[in-house]
């Protein structure tokens, strides 16, 4: 029997580039930042290596490390948490701070912002409680006016992550009554409920203080339950659908790509983050090598876009 020599594609690396079929570029990386209230502050995220917690001021100075990134995600730790999080939608709240000295310094970064409660509320969780349930009805309102306050302060993309049923809807009709057509929605579409979401929590202090986010967020058991999640937050006005967290869903990323034709985004959270950290304990190149296959695997599967915390660093290794 003749052989089929698959491997001449493989003989040396200026061929490989020269088939490859997936390239991760840091124009498609979208990357997250956790902003405090302060002056000069920077203070590394234990479980998070890397990672940090920073002040306006070094915010504008951090992010032309950032070399090719176009996009940035905005996560604000507020002074004082209380049990409505109303911080969450102040003029003079943390993030619409920073979206207005961001957009002083940078006009051409796209500014995305996250809307949620869990940063802001003193039970962590991500919507108003009534009894012991959160309640979507009232949550609606909250999001609605958290998206509009972001807006007024000038973000591009609002990105609702509460998996309240109707988020989408509610905050597109509020944007564009108050003259915001122009914002999108990266709606946080098909996001289970995760146990990698862990470094998160402890960066937002955010972990629920009774019961969990089941009955909110997806059950990793399901998968067709993620595509109706999608197609309605695209019925309701979503601009860019995502899938999270990332890796350890490349199924859901598939399955969405091939029947959306939407930009898909994935998240490659927290968690997924910390363990190549751990796994690579501090070699730098063994932390690229794998970074870059699970990135490239997130791209690989389907999306167009990829929210990492190796934001920073994909630049500088591609480039
Ligand atoms: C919550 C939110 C979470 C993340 C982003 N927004 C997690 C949660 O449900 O606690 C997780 C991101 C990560 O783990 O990197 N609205």
């Amino acid at each position: 029997m003749q052989i089929t020599r698959l491997r001449g594609l493989r003989e040396k690396s200026a061929i490989r580039d020269w088939v490859s079929e997936t390239e991760l570029h840091p124009k498609n990386i979208i990357l997250p930042y956790f902003v405090v209230e302060g002056k000069r502050i920077r203070k590394p995220i234990k479980s998070m290596p890397g990672v940090y917690h920073l002040s306006i001021d070094n915010l504008i100075k951090d992010i032309p490390e950032a070399v090719g990134i176009k996009a940035i995600l905005l996560f604000g730790i507020p002074k004082t948490k209380e049990e409505v999080g109303s911080q969450a939608y102040r003029k003079d709240g943390i993030v619409q701070k920073a979206i207005k000295s961001i957009k002083k310094e940078y006009k051409d970064l796209i500014v995305i912002t996250d809307v949620c409660l869990c940063g802001y509320t003193s039970h962590g969780h991500c919507g108003i409680v009534k009894g012991k349930r959160i309640d979507s009805d009232t949550t609606l309102e909250v999001l609605a006016k958290i998206a509009l306050s972001h807006a007024e302060a000038g973000a591009d993309f609002v990105a609702p992550s509460a998996m309240m049923d109707g988020q989408v809807r509610v905050i597109r009709e509020t944007l564009d009554k108050n003259g915001f057509k122009d914002v999108g929605i990266l709606a946080y579409s098909a996001k289970y409920a995760s146990n990698f979401y862990g470094p998160f929590r402890e960066a937002l202090d955010s972990t629920p203080q009774f019961g969990d986010r089941k009955t909110y967020q997806m059950d990793y058991r399901n998968s067709d339950e993620a595509l109706r999640e999608i197609k309605q937050d695209i019925d309701e006005g979503a601009d860019i659908v995502m899938v999270k967290p990332a890796l350890a869903y490349l199924d859901i990323i598939y399955r969405a790509k091939q029947k959306f034709n939407i930009p898909i985004a994935a998240y490659n959270v927290s968690g997924e983050y910390s363990m190549i950290k751990k796994l690579t304990s501090g070699d730098r190149r063994k932390e690229r090598d794998l970074a870059l296959e699970v990135l490239t695997s997130i791209k690989r599967a389907g999306a167009d876009l990829i929210i990492s915390y190796f934001g920073k660093e994909i630049g500088k290794w591609l480039c």
